[in-house]
């Protein structure tokens, strides 16, 4: 699939097979997100990949819109230094992983992340320094059969400004 595809195609995916995802497609989904566009080329993110049941229904239950970790067979938590572009950088770096999860045939979904209150609560868990931010949690997995049709968006006409707004 191509970049462009994978971009218009890939949305939200909160339903999953059981299949186990091989270590290498796991792998190539990550590799995408280190190399997002980053501010002044910092590179703060670290990417810690749960596949472990008991740890991601932990999870799940710490995340109050994100109970479906507990049925992705993975979830990669995005955390990031606390440096100026740090929710940025982890954003770029998320989104990369969506829209790569997309071009492999995957699902996946954005589960917040910085801003709630349970972010440093996962930090510990996941084991990282207590100075680090938690970005985003990314479900992921096969998409199981039947999901909802992808969300209208708005249109282009609509958002699109030509020289002024
Ligand atoms: C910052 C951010 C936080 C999000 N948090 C959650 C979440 O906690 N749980 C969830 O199910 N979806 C979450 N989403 C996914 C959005 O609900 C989803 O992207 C939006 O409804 C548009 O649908 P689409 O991804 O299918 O295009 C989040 C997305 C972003 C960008």
């Amino acid at each position: 699939m191509d970049a462009l595809q994978a971009l218009r195609e890939r949305r939200s995916i909160r339903k999953y097979e059981t299949t186990a995802l091989d270590r290498e497609t796991v792998e190539k989904v990550v590799d995408t997100g280190r190399l997002a566009a980053t501010g002044r080329g910092v590179e703060p993110w670290e990417f810690v990949v749960v596949s472990e049941a008991k740890m991601r229904k932990t999870l799940a239950e710490i995340c109050e819109y994100g109970k479906f970790i507990a049925e992705a067979p993975i979830c990669i938590v995005v955390l990031c230094r606390d440096t100026k572009y740090y929710l940025e950088d982890g954003s770029a770096a998320t989104q990369n992983m969506l829209v790569a999860a997309c071009a492999l045939g995957l699902g996946s979904c954005w589960v917040a992340g910085d801003k709630k209150p349970y972010a440093d609560k996962i930090v510990k868990l996941v084991g990282a320094p207590k100075d680090y931010k938690l970005v985003s949690l990314v479900a992921l997995g096969y998409p199981a059969a039947g999901q909802p049709p992808q969300k209208a968006k708005r249109k282009l006409d609509d958002v699109l400004h030509w020289e002024q707004f």
